[in-house]
C-alpha cells in the first residue's frame, strides 16, 4: 500500500512547532480558503468525506455536526485531548509537533458550526502538551488568526486551554463537559447528546485532536480526494500509537485499512521475540490471536469483523513472553481503579473481575472462575451511563475465550503457564497473603 501523510507530513520539522514555520509549509492557507466557504458547504464536504471521530467511536463527523439545533443559542467546540485510554499517545504528538494545525484545524470546524468559543481539554500530566498549545495560541492572536473578525472575515473565534486532573472519565464526552463545568467529572446519561445540550447547558461539538486536525485536510484537498484513501467506510489516514514488543514503537499515520501485520513489519521493524496476541484498538478492545492479527486491516469494519476494534488506535503487541492472565489484571486494575462508581455494574463489576484474576493470580483460583468471569462481564455490557463498563467487560470476555488453557493452567498449577512462575506484582489485590503463604 503506498504510503500516504497528511497530518504527520512535516512533523519532523522543529519549524512546524512555531507559528513562522508552519505558516512557511502552507500553514493557516486552508483556513483562508474555508473563510472563502459557507459554513453549511464545510459542513457537507466533511460529511462527504466520510471522516469518523478518531476518539474511540468512530462516529462521522459530518452527521455529528449536523445534529446542532438551529435555535440562535451560543455553541461550543470541545477538542478532546483528555487521551486516557491505555496505550494512546498519539494526540500528545500531534500537540506537541504541530499545535498549530490543531488550532487551524478547530479554527475552520468552529467556523462551519459557527461557534465563537472553543477549549482545548488537556489532561493534567500532559505539561508539555500544556505550554506548546497555549504558547500557540498566544501567537495566534497576536497575528489576528483568533479573536475579532479574523482575517478580516467577519468571524469571531476564542478559543482557551483547560486542564485536567488526570481521570480517565473525564475523556467521556460529557463527564468532560461536567469538569469544564467546574462540577465531579461523571458521565451523564444521553440523550440530550452534547450537540442539543451540552456546556452550559447550550449546543455542544466534542470532537477528538486527531479529528479536529483531519478537518484542515479534507478542506484542503477535498472530500473526494480525501474519501480515496482508506475503504468506502473508513475513510482517509490514522496515526496508530503501537506500543510493546516491536522493534520500534511509536505514532505512525497510515491509510485505514493497511493491514495490521504490514504495520508491525513495515512501521514499527518487526516483532521483538514471537507474535502471540495483539490488542489493535485501546486496552478496551476485544484482544485479537495471531492468527486472527496476522489476518486483520486496520479499518472499522475489519476489526470489528475480526470481532474487536478500531477504537483510538492504541495498538498494543504483544510476544509469547506474556502471561494472558496477568495482562488482564493490568486492564481490570485500570478500569477498577477510573469507574465513577455512579452505576453498579460498573463500580461493582469491574471491582469483581479484577479481585477474581486476582485470586488467580495469587494461587487461589476455582475452576468455576473462568465462567464466572465470562457471566459476570456479559452482565455487565450495554448496562451503564457510558462505555466504561463495556471497556472493562469486554477484553475480559475475550481473554477468557481466546487464552482460556492459561486461565486454565493457572488456576490448575498455581503458576503461570507461560512463564512457568506464579507472577508478581505490588497491585495484584491482597498481594499481603501471598507473602503469609511464604
Ligand atoms: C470512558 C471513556 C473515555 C474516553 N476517553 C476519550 C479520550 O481520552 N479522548 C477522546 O477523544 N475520546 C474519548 N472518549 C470518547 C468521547 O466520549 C467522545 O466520543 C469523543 O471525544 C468524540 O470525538 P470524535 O467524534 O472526534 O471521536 C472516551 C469515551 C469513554 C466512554
Ligand atoms: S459506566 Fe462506570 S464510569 Fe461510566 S458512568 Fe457508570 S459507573 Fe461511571
Amino acid at each position: 500500500m503506498a504510503e500516504i501523510k497528511l497530518l504527520t507530513e512535516h512533523y519532523h520539522k522543529p519549524e512546524f512547532q512555531t507559528l513562522d514555520g508552519y505558516k512557511k509549509n502552507g500553514g493557516y492557507d486552508v483556513l483562508k480558503k474555508a473563510f472563502k466557504m459557507k459554513p453549511k458547504e464545510i459542513i457537507e464536504e466533511v460529511k462527504a468525506s466520510g471522516l469518523r471521530g478518531r476518539g474511540g467511536a468512530g462516529f462521522p463527523t459530518g452527521m455529528k455536526w449536523s445534529f446542532l439545533p438551529d435555535n440562535g443559542e451560543p455553541r461550543y467546540l470541545l477538542c478532546n485531548a483528555d487521551e486516557g485510554e491505555p496505550g494512546t499517545f498519539k494526540d500528545r504528538l500531534m500537540m506537541e509537533r504541530a499545535p498549530h494545525q490543531l488550532i487551524e484545524g478547530m479554527i475552520i470546524s468552529a467556523f462551519a458550526v459557527q461557534s465563537k468559543k472553543s477549549y482545548i481539554y488537556i489532561r493534567g500530566e500532559y505539561t508539555k502538551c500544556l505550554s506548546v498549545v497555549r504558547k500557540a495560541i498566544k501567537e495566534a492572536y497576536d497575528a489576528g488568526l483568533l479573536g475579532k473578525n479574523i482575517l478580516g472575515s467577519g468571524f469571531d473565534h476564542d478559543m482557551d486551554v483547560y486542564s485536567g486532573a488526570g481521570a480517565y472519565i473525564c475523556g467521556e464526552e460529557t463527564g468532560m463537559i461536567s469538569s469544564l463545568e467546574g462540577k465531579k467529572g461523571q458521565p451523564k446519561l444521553k440523550p440530550p447528546f452534547p450537540a442539543v445540550q451540552g456546556y452550559l447547558a447550550k449546543p455542544t461539538i466534542v470532537n477528538n485532536v486527531e479529528t479536529l486536525a483531519a478537518v484542515k485536510y479534507i478542506i484542503r484537498d477535498g472530500a473526494a480526494a480525501y474519501k480515496k484513501i482508506g475503504t468506502e467506510k473508513s475513510a482517509g489516514t490514522k496515526l496508530f500509537s503501537v506500543s510493546g514488543d516491536v522493534n520500534k514503537p511509536g505514532t505512525y499515520e497510515v491509510p485505514l485499512a493497511y493491514p495490521l501485520r504490514d504495520l508491525i513489519a513495515n512501521e514499527c521493524g518487526g516483532m521483538k521475540g514471537k507474535l502471540k496476541a495483539v490488542i489493535p484498538g485501546g486496552s478496551s478492545a476485544p484482544i485479537l490471536n495471531a492468527d486472527e492479527s496476522n489476518k486483520v486491516n486496520m479499518d472499522y469494519e475489519s476489526l470489528a469483523a475480526a470481532g474487536s476494534m478500531l477504537g483510538s488506535g492504541a495498538v498494543i503487541i504483544m510476544n509469547e513472553t506474556r502471561c494472558m492472565v496477568d495482562m488482564l489484571n493490568v486492564i481490570l486494575h485500570f478500569y477498577h481503579h477510573e469507574s465513577c462508581g455512579q452505576c453498579t455494574p460498573c463500580r461493582e463489576g469491574t471491582g469483581w473481575l479484577e479481585k477474581i484474576v486476582s485470586s488467580i493470580l495469587l494461587g487461589r483460583g476455582r475452576p468455576q472462575d473462568i465462567d464466572l468471569l465470562d457471566t459476570i462481564a456479559q452482565n455487565m455490557k450495554g448496562r451503564t451511563i457510558c462505555a466504561l463498563s463495556d471497556a472493562a467487560a469486554l477484553p475480559t470476555i475475550s481473554f477468557v475465550q481466546k487464552f482460556r488453557d492459561e486461565f486454565e493452567f493457572y488456576i490448575r498449577e498455581g503458576r503461570s503457564k507461560v512463564t512457568g512462575q506464579p507472577i508478581k506484582r505490588k497491585n495484584i489485590k491482597g498481594s499481603h497473603h501471598v507473602e503469609m503463604h511464604h
